[in-house]
């Protein structure tokens, strides 16, 4: 497994692989690889001669402070993760803070037409700059053909196709299903963090959302997201954050059933200190 630190090196390698005409795809991702980052990276093995899966907790992105530090980096197990699935058709990259930020990781602004100001963030002030700041610099780096971001964080996946489109960006970017535990909880770095009372708990989020979609087909929106508000106010374990149903490509809170639009259903939840998101498409 070729494993780089920093961007000059790979940078070489890139354009190695460009002048012999390969195409590349690009998997961005903070590492504590599980099989939700493994499918993205498996799509992108079928579509692309190399891929760069990128590994990288990206601090600027963190609302809190005590959540970066608490974030599981694991690279040895990711990098066998990864061989795992590919010898030699994948690169990892594997910067320091210093080799992405230089001396102060600081973020640049961005302006989602907005898509910012939704959900996500509304609960963590200056998230998005930080996505879009590591992503953008991943992509002159990488340069990919196309890049593969999951579902699970449909919010970010719409929020990277904007700033594709405003950056005029030259890169497709593939939306990938969500991988869901056997339990139904979807995948996610942070629950190995989850003690065991609250991993027990949390596939209640998934159940939740299905049975919102099935109501969604006879009641109101409002009238959905006040029976999701109950059913967490009854929960011992679990606290919600907000439940939303919107308009999948503004975003925007549904107020109104549209047959030509695409709704879906957005939830972040409190297990104990843990933040977990999920969302279902209603339509
Ligand atoms: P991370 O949370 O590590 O996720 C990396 C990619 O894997 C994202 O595109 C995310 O949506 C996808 N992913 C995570 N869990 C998934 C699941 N259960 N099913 C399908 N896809 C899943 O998202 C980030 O990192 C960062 O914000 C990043 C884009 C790397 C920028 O720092």
């Amino acid at each position: 497994m070729e494993v780089y630190s920093e961007k000059q090196q790979i940078i070489a390698v890139i354009d190695a692989l460009r002048a012999k005409q390969k195409t590349l795809g690009l998997v961005p991702t903070m590492g504590a690889l599980h099989e939700g980052h493994l499918a993205l990276v498996k799509t992108a093995l079928e579509n692309n001669d190399k891929v760069v899966v990128s590994i990288f907790v990206n601090p600027t992105q963190f609302d809190s402070k005590e959540d970066l530090i608490k974030y599981p980096r694991t690279l040895e197990n990711d990098i066998k993760l990864l061989e795992g699935l590919s010898e030699d058709r994948i690169l990892v990259y594997a910067p320091t803070v210093e080799d992405v930020y230089g001396e102060e990781a600081i973020s640049e602004h961005f302006d989602y037409d907005g898509l910012e100001f939704e959900m996500e963030g509304k609960f963590r002030t200056g998230h998005f700059d930080g996505v879009g700041t590591i992503v953008k610099r991943l992509f002159e780096i990488v340069k990919p053909e196309q890049a593969y971001f999951g579902e699970k964080d449909f919010q970010q996946l719409q929020i990277i196709k904007k700033l594709v489109e405003k950056h005029r960006i030259p890169v497709k970017i593939i939306g990938c299903d969500i991988y869901r535990e056997p339990s139904g909880l979807a995948m996610s770095s942070r629950n190995v963090r989850l003690k065991p009372a609250y991993k027990e708990a949390a596939p209640f989020i998934f159940k939740t959302l299905k049975l919102a979609k099935q109501y969604f087909g006879t009641k109101s929106a409002n009238e959905v997201m006040q029976w999701v508000e109950k059913q967490f106010a009854k929960h011992e374990l679990l606290k919600l954050e907000y439940f939303i149903i919107a308009d999948a490509e503004t975003l925007k809170t549904v107020k109104r059933k549209s047959k030509t639009k695409m709704h879906r259903a957005f939830i972040a939840v409190y297990a104990d200190d843990i933040r977990l998101i999920d969302n279902i498409a209603l339509n």
